[in-house]
């Protein structure tokens, strides 16, 4: 039988995909590996089939290998004798914990089968949560800003583990960044907060990211025509002078899509 590693979205029970949940239902045992997921779970799932596993909050490499191997001990024969399911926030393959159980399973219970169901993650939620357009044309890094550092270069970044906002900032800023700060996007537990402001946000939270954009990035895009007065076919309205204009715009950019559709 098998493991299934399904990711549960950003937060909110509802973000789960529909075969996410299938997973859920029918698996004889649900694990979580923290309690914000394990709430998110049992939207779905009864308590009654929630797995107990034991994560330290530690850094020490040999205790959380420990942890692991005692984590995939307990899952292994629940994976071979039925379906079992590991839960986490956003997507299994995203800065996820389930990337350890998977080694570990692979190291010391090979026979597990897994399959893994993707989740929405925070890496593509903030873009709507934040009012943010990634468009055809332009790049987008994702990087680490624990512990208060500014990483710097790309001309779009999202940072995850934004746990000290004002420092972070102050690089960011000096190195030419307009900077937004998401906190508990779509998430059901503590209070949702979009801020150009990292005082807002100076109290730490670990479920907090940000959108970092050079100002000059902006990749022009074929539509914006329509806001600069140009009408569908391409003529300009309100010069009184008809004019076929930004036609290749039309023809050879239609906005980065193979098929336009
Ligand atoms: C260890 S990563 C987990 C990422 C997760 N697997 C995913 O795909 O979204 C945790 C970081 O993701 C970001 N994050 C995850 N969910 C978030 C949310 N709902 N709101 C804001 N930030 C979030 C935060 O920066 C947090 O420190």
């Amino acid at each position: 039988m098998t493991l299934y590693g399904v990711g549960l979205g950003p937060g909110q029970a509802d973000l789960v995909t529909v075969r996410g949940k299938r997973a859920l239902e029918n698996a004889d045992v649900v694990y979580s590996p923290g309690r914000l997921s394990r709430t998110v779970a049992t939207k779905h799932v009864p308590q009654e089939r929630i797995g107990d596993l034991d994560f330290p909050m530690t850094r020490d490499e040999e205790k959380l290998r420990s942890a692991w191997k005692t984590a995939a001990a307990e899952i292994a024969p629940q994976a071979r004798d039925g379906d079992a399911a590991f839960v986490t926030l956003g997507d299994p393959n995203v800065y996820s914990t389930f990337g350890h159980l998977r080694r570990t399973l692979a190291a010391f219970h090979p026979e597990v089968d897994l399959e893994v169901v993707p989740g929405v993650s925070a890496v593509t939620a903030f873009a709507t949560a934040l009012g943010v357009e990634i468009t055809a044309g332009s790049s987008l890094a994702l990087r680490e800003a624990d512990g208060g550092v500014s990483p710097t270069g790309p001309d779009r970044m999202i940072l995850f583990k934004v746990t000290d906002a004002p420092a972070t900032h102050e690089g960011l800023v000096e190195a030419g960044y307009d900077v937004t700060y998401g906190r508990r996007l779509f998430m059901q537990q503590g209070e949702t907060l979009v801020t150009d402001d990292p005082h807002d946000i100076d109290e730490r939270d670990y479920y907090t990211l940000a959108y970092a954009e050079r100002p000059d990035a902006r990749v022009e895009q074929a539509t914006d025509a329509f806001l600069e007065g140009v009408d569908e076919a391409g003529v300009v309205s309100d010069g009184g002078e008809a004019s076929i204009a930004r036609q290749e715009r039309s023809e050879g950019e239609l906005g980065g899509d193979e098929v336009a559709e």
